[in-house]
């Protein structure tokens, strides 16, 4: 090699040397390779959440700032019969710049139903399935997920599981201020997001407020837009949907909670909405516990549950998820710390598997409201039957494999007499200001 280089060099010398006349090119432009092999229209990151009665609301990220923000889609694959046009967002965070968020709902679309769409004109053809308009009904359970191989095996779990509606008790993609892993969680869940609605609420890696610099919720609320305007709510961090028979609340672990706040108002106004004969069943769901016996987070959730919990209590609620612990645990019927019949259930269930990994140490002895506890990644499902009869499993991630450990039959509070003897109290804690 080095004997063939050395006739090179000196050819190059000699013409350099020579050619005075040389006239050099301009420079070229930079050459544009984009980042993705495929357009910068593609959809990306496409993922579907419920949006008020009948209709569901599509999110797709792309590149390119001028792509337009339609759906089409219809009951048939390649025959999209129908349009709709949405909204988009986009925002910036110190370096980084987001690509074009589109929000289009679609609608009035039939229960439990098949649909095909496709995002933006072009691109791959989804397919989406609503959810019953009657029990029964499932939902997949999962909080703090994270992008690490746990997450992969929890989300193939809960692929294999017939769901239909994910519920997401906050902690989402752990990008943690590293705004293009938001990207890379958008991409990892597409496939099961894309099919399935996800109704998701915030916990502290969504906050991501750097102080006098960005506000809190940025990515977040840009990203993951739930319907809190169809549930009357003036924040994303906070909303309601109604789905077969049940009310579901999502409350904000990380936004204002006191009595005085717009949270707690909203949340007096939504539960005066319930109607236990069209829900009969009322679910709540938020991110830090209020009954966990780990030693993670312990009695983080304490302040938000001497406020909100005498509300919920009065209102009947049957079951109450969060995350945060990064573990499994489900509490008998309590309230205020006391084994109550008319309390509600509470089950974390924040073992999605992220890169934090398991909270291992638990309180000795195991408090009476507790039932049952474990420290292992998994994902639970919530089968609603009928009106009083609900069948809850929990699955772990044993060595790749989902396997039940933990299951019970629940019944709603809705017969139980609870719901009737605590009317009058229920209608002064909504009256009182
Ligand atoms: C509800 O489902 C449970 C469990 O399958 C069953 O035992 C019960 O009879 C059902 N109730 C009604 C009203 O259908």
């Amino acid at each position: 090699m080095k004997l063939k280089l050395i006739p090179t060099v000196l050819l190059i010398l000699s013409v350099t040397s020579t050619a005075d006349d040389y006239v050099r090119p301009q420079p070229r432009k930079t050459l544009h390779l984009p980042w993705h092999s495929k357009p910068s229209s593609y959809p990306q990151q496409v993922h579907i959440s419920l949006a008020g009665d009948k209709h569901m609301r599509v999110t797709w990220i792309t590149d390119d700032k001028s792509a337009p923000s339609v759906v089409e889609y219809g009951t048939l694959p390649g025959k999209y019969d129908n349009v709709a046009e949405g909204e988009t967002t986009s925002y910036s965070y110190i370096f980084y710049s987001s690509g074009k968020i589109h929000h289009t709902v679609i609608g009035p679309l039939e229960p439990n139903s098949v649909y095909f769409y496709r995002c933006g004109g072009l691109g791959p053809e989804f397919e989406l399935k609503t959810p019953p308009a009657q029990f029964p009904i499932s939902f997949a359970v999962v909080g703090d997920l994270g992008q690490t191989g746990w997450t992969k095996s929890t989300l193939d779990h809960i692929d294999q599981c017939k769901y239909d509606v994910n519920l997401i008790p906050g902690d989402l993609s752990y990008a943690d201020y590293i705004q293009h892993r938001w990207d890379t969680f958008g991409r990892l869940v597409q496939p099961l997001a894309s099919s399935r609605p996800w109704m998701v609420t915030q916990g502290n890696h969504e906050v991501e407020h750097i102080p006098l610099l960005k506000d809190g919720f940025i990515s977040y609320n840009s990203r993951w837009k739930m319907p809190f305007e169809e549930s009357g709510s003036s924040s994303n961090l906070y909303y309601s949907f109604e789905v077969a028979g049940a009310h579901i609340i999502m409350l904000g672990s990380y936004d204002d909670y006191d009595v005085y706040s717009e949270q707690y108002k909203w949340l007096k106004t939504d539960l005066s909405k319930v109607d236990r004969k069209r829900t009969p069943w009322l679910l709540v769901i938020f991110h830090v516990p209020w009954y966990n016996s780990n030693t993670a987070h312990q009695g983080e959730g304490g302040d938000m549950m001497e406020t909100m919990e005498p509300l919920l209590y009065a209102a009947s609620v049957d079951l109450v998820f969060a995350g945060h612990v990064h573990a499994y645990e489900r509490s008998k019927r309590v309230y205020n710390g006391k084994l109550d019949p008319c309390g509600a259930v509470h089950i974390t269930i924040g073992d999605g598997g992220n890169k934090e990994g398991l909270a291992h140490k638990y309180i000795d002895p195991q408090p009476k409201w507790s039932e049952f506890r474990e420290a292992s990644f998994g994902h639970g499902e919530l089968k609603i039957v009928n009106s009083t009869h609900a069948f809850w499993s929990w699955h772990r991630n044993d060595d790749d494999e989902p396997v039940k450990s933990d299951d019970i039959w629940i019944t709603s509070l809705v017969n139980s007499g609870c719901v009737a003897q605590k009317k009058t109290e229920l209608e002064h804690a909504l009256m009182t200001p």
